[in-house]
């Protein structure tokens, strides 16, 4: 597999989709709730999935595209080359603040995270890794994660989860929230993913998310020897839903082993 020229590819498409994505801030947008009227999806969402999906099944025929809004392939198996896409994560912020969102895509081979990315359209910051290559910012090497002490660290997490809610009982999270020197909600796991991988963050815990939302990321946390797993500490269920917690080593452990009980 010519790992440099997908992922030069990918780079490049990027870029491209970024520079449309900008040039709709001052177009109206088209906003549809899907489940609910948290869940948000707009005509630029959609958009900028298909625009991927083109260019992917052009370039490279036999790929598989699993992309949130539907447009790519009906993915049941990770095997082959598949690609892991979220065209807005934080679709909410898009609309209500125009910015505060990234594009997340992770490749995938055989089950494999191989490259991931997350792009910070606004700031024009492309946070990417290739398996065993290390993380990159804009080009920078991203350093290893260095451990950090719980009462130092600064955890993101989104208030839905120390309230009353269908996942886990909030008073598992709230010692965690008190033992910590801060907390953070963006509302876009992809960018609070790659805050952990440039240690802007030290954790990240959520209850739910869906593949297109931690694919890219995963890759890249890994890549500076960042833990991702469930809250449970168990491997992720890469086609499937999950919680998720990302964290440096040392405090992911601790996290597990010290608040989280099933
Ligand atoms: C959402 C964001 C948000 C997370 C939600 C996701 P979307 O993605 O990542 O931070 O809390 O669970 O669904 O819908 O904006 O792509
Ligand atoms: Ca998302
Ligand atoms: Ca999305």
């Amino acid at each position: 597999m010519n790992w440099e020229h997908i992922d030069e590819c990918a780079r490049k498409w990027l870029k491209e989709a970024g520079v449309r994505i900008r040039e709709t801030f001052e177009q109206q947008l088209t906003v549809q709730m899907k489940s609910n009227r948290k869940d948000l999806v707009t005509n630029v969402d959609k958009e900028t999935e298909q625009f991927f999906i083109e260019r992917i099944k052009e370039t490279f025929p036999e790929h598989r595209v699993l992309g949130e809004e539907g447009f790519g392939d009906d993915v049941g198996a990770l095997d082959g080359v598949v690609w892991i896409i979220d065209p807005i994560d934080g679709t909410m912020n898009f609309i209500h603040q125009q910015r505060n969102f990234a594009i997340s895509i992770g490749v995938f081979h055989d089950g494999i995270g191989q490259l991931g990315y997350i792009y910070d359209v606004v700031h024009d910051e492309l946070y990417y890794a290739q398996k065993g290559k290390g993380a990159f910012l804009n080009g920078r090497p991203l350093p290893r994660l260095q451990p950090v002490e719980i009462s130092e660290a600064i955890i993101s997490l989104n208030t839905t989860w120390v309230i009353e809610n269908a996942r886990i009982d909030p008073s598992v999270l709230a010692p965690l929230v008190k033992a910590v020197r801060g907390t953070r909600s963006y509302g876009s796991a992809a960018l609070e993913m790659a805050y952990v991988a440039t240690g802007r963050l030290d954790a990240y815990i959520t209850m739910r998310l869906s593949p297109w939302d931690f694919a890219g990321g995963l890759v890249i946390v890994e890549e500076v020897g960042g833990i991702v797993t469930n809250v449970y500490g168990e491997p992720l269920q890469l086609l499937g839903q999950n919680s998720v917690l990302v964290a440096k080593p040392g405090l992911h452990e601790q996290i597990v082993t010290k608040y989280i009980r099933k």
